[in-house]
């Protein structure tokens, strides 16, 4: 497909069209594209869309970073990110619906057990946490930590909806526990007083849990690269996979070209660079990968906003033995929790089960903050 392209623009060029990418030396791109996430996707589609000619590097083999469908069960889940939050107004949303792409809402609706095995009260349990994830949306004036802040709106809330639930100390303190750890699900954090409540993100109106099930969430990346239902992709657009890139030589003036060096020892050049890798590769990463090296402010950035971890565990079944169309919950007694080892201790640390759509007989059991690094499942 490219040789072809290239061969039909130098005719192009012999007859004398001023406009052809082919014009350029070899390597030299208008814009390189380092990673290819739906950031770095979205850039590169974008551009080249608009007739640009586009290099992406990505040093996986495979493109979608974070976003990352496998087949499992009797279909597919995802390892990464899952949910389209919010449909007013998305363009992930807009994409499935102008391609004819139905994308199914989940709901949150809960199970609850208690730590000894029995049924918790999932009535109460739903209503509370609706109210607590409810004021996500209308965030204190003054800054406070997150935990606090739900904790002293919650207490306010069932001294006036359910004054009989002042009485048993134990549901709360494990009911806020288990608001604690779905916070650090959302938030990637360890406790949900390492977060400010303070916040100007605004949500996307309409429903905050779409997914994309059976389809899977990189059908969003076949769209953005045109090669959906076998599209042709996008003709002045390169990827090249299994190309980490190790130094970017940009120039401080606007007027030369950026030199963008692999770790094959390939360089690239363009007269643009649009770095997309993380913000943990950037903190591991920022005093070589730049030369000369980034401005204060960007390092000062880099170094002070945190990241954290979110870690899911898909398990299949040979039979559906769960309620479908349900999340599930548990309240642990301390002392319960206590009868867990180091090892183990994470176990009595999961926010919530959630079942993929795009398989049935799969369930995510999820985790997040540091505990997410000693999970280790003895199969
Ligand atoms: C378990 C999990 C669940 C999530 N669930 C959701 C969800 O339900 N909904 C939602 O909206 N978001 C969710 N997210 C967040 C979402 O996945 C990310 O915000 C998003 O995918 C980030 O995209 P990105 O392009 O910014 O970064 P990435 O996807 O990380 O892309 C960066 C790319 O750069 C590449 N790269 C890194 N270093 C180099 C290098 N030196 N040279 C070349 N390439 C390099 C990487 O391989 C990667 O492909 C979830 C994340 C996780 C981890
Ligand atoms: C989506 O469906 C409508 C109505 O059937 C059709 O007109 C349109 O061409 C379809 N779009 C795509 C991208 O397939
Ligand atoms: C389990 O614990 C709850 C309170 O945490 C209690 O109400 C219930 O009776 C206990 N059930 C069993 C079987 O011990
Ligand atoms: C800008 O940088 C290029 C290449 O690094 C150099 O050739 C040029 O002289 C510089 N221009 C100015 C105005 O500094
Ligand atoms: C679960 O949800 C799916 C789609 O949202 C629906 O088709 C199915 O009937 C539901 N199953 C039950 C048991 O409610």
């Amino acid at each position: 497909m490219r040789a072809c392209l290239i061969k039909w623009c130098l005719l192009l060029g012999l007859l004398g069209s001023a406009n052809c990418f082919v014009t350029t030396t070899p390597n030299s791109y208008d814009t390189i594209v380092v990673g290819l996430g739906s950031a770095g996707c979205t850039a590169a589609s974008t551009l080249a869309k608009a007739g640009k000619k586009v290099l992406g590097l990505e040093a996986d083999n495979r493109i979608g970073g974070r976003v990352k469908t496998v087949p499992f069960g009797d279909g597919v889940v995802e390892v990464g990110a899952e949910w389209i939050h919010g449909t007013v107004g998305s363009r992930i949303y807009e994409s499935a619906i102008k391609n004819n792409i139905t994308v199914l809402p989940q709901e949150l609706d809960i199970q609850v057990y208690m730590s000894n095995g029995s049924t918790g009260n999932a009535e109460l349990v739903n209503e509370l946490m609706y109210y607590c994830l409810d004021l996500m949306d209308h965030p204190p004036e003054k800054p406070e930590a997150l935990g606090h802040f739900i904790t002293r709106k919650f207490m306010d809330y069932i001294k006036e909806k359910h004054p009989e639930v002042l009485n048993d100390k134990d549901f709360i303190t494990e009911f806020l526990e288990m608001m604690n750890l779905l916070m650090n699900d959302y938030e990637a954090s360890n406790d949900w007083n390492d977060v400010s409540a303070q916040t100007k993100y605004e949500y996307l109106g309409g429903h905050r849990y779409m997914s994309w099930h059976r389809h899977g969430y990189m059908t969003f990346f076949e769209i953005l690269l045109n090669t959906y239902n076998n599209g042709p992709g996008l003709p002045t657009l390169d990827i090249k996979l299994n190309k980490e890139v190790t130094l970017i030589k940009w120039p401080k003036n606007s007027t030369g070209q950026v030199e963008v060096i692999c770790k094959d020892g390939d360089v690239y050049k363009a007269n643009n660079v649009i770095v997309t890798v993380s913000l943990g590769v950037l903190k591991e990463r920022y005093s070589s990968l730049f030369s000369p090296p980034l401005p204060n402010e960007k390092v000062n950035s880099i170094d002070k906003i945190s990241i954290g971890l979110v870690g899911k565990i898909i398990l299949s079944f040979a039979e559906i033995w769960w309620r479908p169309n349900k999340s599930y919950t548990f309240l642990w007694d301390s002392a319960d929790e206590k009868q867990y080892s180091k090892d183990d201790y994470w176990l009595t640390k999961i926010p919530e089960l959630s079942l993929p759509m795009g398989s049935s007989n799969t369930i995510t059991v999820w985790t997040s903050g540091d505990r997410t690094k000693v999970v280790s499942i003895g199969l």
